[in-house]
């Protein structure tokens, strides 16, 4: 039944069916400080320029860093990367203890063996109810081998080949 008010939990399990990427965007905040979380919000916007998009919850400990950022890396999850995103979904907890991020574009923290990476200027903020949408400029690109990772119904898993093939826009 629709109704004008629309029930979180029937609005968290609609979006839930959407397939979605997961990502660990990071940036290095002006003491040198490291910053990550785990995204699924990342999203292509513009070709001309290149734009991407990504939305962070204003009340996450790494909002302040982003905001204020300059540039920030969005490194694209690889089918076997599910370790990573959990523990970069993780409070309290040093994120970057377990040393398999490298130094990769701008000096942004990174996955050697992403399905890619994507390093942007931070555009603009714009705001998005209870998160900020960071729009990025794409600067720089890494393209991996690797299947990326797919978050659907709550789980991770990896894209269903097909046989129909849409091509490059
Ligand atoms: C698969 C997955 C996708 C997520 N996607 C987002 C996202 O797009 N934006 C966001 O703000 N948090 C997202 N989160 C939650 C963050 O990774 C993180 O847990 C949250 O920001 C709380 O972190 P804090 O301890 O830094 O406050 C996601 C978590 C998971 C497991």
């Amino acid at each position: 039944m629709f109704s004008m008010t629309v029930d979180r939990s029937l609005f968290t399990r609609a979006m839930a069916r959407v397939p979605a990427p997961v990502t660990i965007a990071t940036t290095v905040d002006a003491s040198g400080g490291r910053w990550g979380f785990t995204g699924s919000s990342f999203s292509s916007l513009s070709l001309t320029p290149p734009l991407v998009l990504i939305c962070l919850d204003k009340k996450a400990s790494t909002h302040h860093a982003f905001v204020t950022a300059e540039r920030f890396l969005v490194n694209v999850l690889a089918a076997d990367q599910s370790d990573v995103a959990l523990r970069f979904a993780r409070s309290g907890v040093d994120r970057f203890a377990d040393g398999d991020m490298e130094t990769c574009e701008f000096g942004l923290p990174g996955l050697r063996d992403a399905a890619a990476r994507v390093a942007c200027a931070l555009h603009d903020i714009v705001d998005g109810g209870d998160h900020s949408i960071l729009i990025g400029r794409v600067e720089a690109i890494h393209t991996g081998d690797g299947v990326p990772l797919v978050y659907s119904d709550r789980s991770f898993g990896r894209p269903v080949p097909e046989a129909t093939a849409v091509g490059a826009r």
